[in-house]
């Protein structure tokens, strides 16, 4: 490719754009034939060009569009002018001017180094603000310029401004550890059992019994993230505008708790220019929905494709981009309105079975299938509260996460894209999870005697398959099952009664290993549907 041009009153160089989370090459062309400036961008879709030709024309604000040309356009017209040579090897550039000649800040700048280096530059010119971001990219020369003039020397090459370094690692913010949370062992495993699998979860309990404490020490016992994981998601932040100054690549997975009067555009992204939502600033880590109900429905039903996904689609008017949006979906929920359904003390709980049911339908409907587990958070006793603050630490727990997740990959090494249990989709869940006959009868006479869907089904493999790898264990076996159908309380009745136990799920059984070994438990659909 060419990298720039230069003929007494033409020019041409190279400038990049924000595309969805990533950048793409755009070249200016500057034409001064006709005594006035006029110039063509090209790269870009045409209304977005014909739009940017007209502001830069009247306004020179091309700031809207989320593109950042005026700088290139600027040094472009110089170089047409004759006012400054056309080097050998011409940096791609970058930037925002103000009207005073300051060049001004602009978002993306560390995916636009990547795609620089993809192209083939070596050099990159961006306003001064942004070069330790750009110097994340390894084997480019990242040049910060404060002024037209500076970018300009620098572009030419005639008085180069230093080469900036990478943007320091932000220490890790000191996340809250697990073993502040007193009390609630249960609740905990469940969370350890999310984390090793990658399970979006729900907790449910009463208010005050520690819900969103234990949610925000999720990311404390996920694995870290690689370099890929931390570049993709500071690319994410970078266009979002949400990089401090200065700031270097993410390094503890994100955590993203976004009220629930939030919009739609907000938790999905949208606007004009295109902006990610929480969901993409939530990618490779943790998007938290607490107070799960109080959500809008449609809010709620906008989730369910890029939770499918791990990406969403946004189009709009004149723009349309997939952004990246891989997280884990933690929600928490009261069990009914009054919050007190689930205590002994049944007069505790003031709400009418209609009441529950309609508190429990707000999620039911566009959201609840998407939850691997239910994790129950009971009352704290007071005797939790009293002692001393007990139980492990996120290190270890994290350490047992990372073993487990391991296992998993091993297993799906030849699947491309498939890391965890949680990314199975049901019909491979049922080839992949090496269940013994015993554990699959187990798991449909629980489907039968529950009523529940083949989608329920298929999340409890999972789960029991994540239970199996923190154990160690090859095959699922039946006391895999069983704990995993403890983690999804939300399968029981709404009046809170538990589930037929011991002796129906026996003859259930029995009824159940009678069927050829390896064979599809009636009642369940068959691969592929
Ligand atoms: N299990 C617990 N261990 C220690 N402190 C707790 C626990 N549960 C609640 N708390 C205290 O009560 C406060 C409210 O807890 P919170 O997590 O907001 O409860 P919930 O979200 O279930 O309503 C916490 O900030 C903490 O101080
Ligand atoms: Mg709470």
């Amino acid at each position: 490719m060419s990298f720039a041009t230069a003929t007494g009153v033409h020019a041409s160089l190279q400038s990049a754009a924000i595309a969805g989370a990533g950048a793409r090459p755009v070249e200016v062309q500057v034409d001064l034939a006709l005594g006035l400036p006029g110039f063509h961008l090209v790269g870009l879709p045409d209304h977005a060009c014909n739009d940017a030709r007209t502001r830069v024309l009247t306004a020179g604000d091309l700031r809207k569009q989320g593109v950042a040309f005026d700088l290139p356009i600027a040094v472009g017209i110089l170089v047409a002018a004759g006012l400054v040579p056309l080097p050998e090897r011409p940096p791609l550039v970058v930037g925002e001017l103000a009207l005073s000649g300051e060049v001004l800040p602009v978002r993306g700048v560390l995916p636009i180094g990547l795609e620089a280096r993809r192209l083939g530059f070596q050099e990159l010119i961006v306003p001064e603000p942004n070069a330790p971001e750009g110097a994340l990219v390894q084997g480019l020369r990242v040049r910060g310029a404060r002024t037209l003039a500076e970018a300009a020397e620098t572009f030419s090459g005639t008085n180069l401004r230093a080469p900036a370094s990478p943007a320091a690692q932000t220490a890790p913010a000191v996340t809250a550890d697990l073993s502040e949370v007193r009390g609630q062992a249960t609740a905990k495993w469940g969370l350890e059992i999310a984390a090793a699998g990658g399970h979006n979860a729900l907790l449910i309990g009463p208010p005050g019994a520690g819900k969103t404490m234990l949610a925000r020490r999720l990311p404390g016992l996920l694995p870290a993230m690689t370099f890929e994981e931390a570049v993709e998601a500071t690319s994410i932040w970078s266009v979002a505008g949400r990089l401090q100054r200065g700031q270097g690549l993410l390094t503890v997975r994100p955590f993203r708790a976004p009220h629930h009067t939030i919009s739609v555009a907000g938790l999905i992204g949208g606007g004009t220019p295109l902006r990610p939502g929480e969901i993409s600033l939530a990618h490779r880590g943790v998007l938290f929905l607490d107070e799960l109900p109080e959500y809008g429905r449609s809010a709620l039903e906008a989730l369910r494709q890029p939770l499918e996904d791990g990406e969403v689609s946004l189009v709009r008017a004149q723009d349309r981009a997939t952004m990246p949006a891989r997280f884990m979906l933690l929600g928490a929920m009261n069990p009914c309105p009054c919050g007190h359904a689930a205590d002994p003390d049944p007069d505790r709980c003031t709400c009418t079975l209609a009441a529950k049911e309609g508190y429990r339908r707000r999620v039911s409907g566009p959201i609840l299938d998407r939850f691997d587990l239910h994790i129950e958070v009971g009352a704290l006793l007071p005797a939790d509260l009293l002692g001393q603050p007990q139980g492990e630490g996120s290190g270890p727990v994290r350490e047992r996460v990372e073993r487990a997740r391991a296992l998993q990959r091993r297993r799906y090494a030849h699947i491309p894209g498939l890391h965890c249990n949680a990314q199975l989709s049901g019909p491979a869940a049922r080839r992949l999870a090496n269940a013994t006959d015993e554990a699959r009868s187990e798991l449909a006479a629980l489907i039968e005697i529950r009523g529940l869907s083949a989608r329920a089904h298929d999340r409890m493999l999972k789960l029991a398959r994540t239970i199996a790898d923190m154990q160690g264990d090859e095959r699922v076996g039946k006391a895999h099952v069983h704990e995993a159908s403890q983690l999804r309380c939300l399968d029981r009745r709404v009046d809170g009664r538990p589930p037929p136990r011991v002796p129906q799920l026996q003859l259930a059984r029995g009824a159940a290993v009678h069927r050829a070994p390896g064979a599809q438990p009636a009642g369940l659909p068959r691969e592929g549907t």
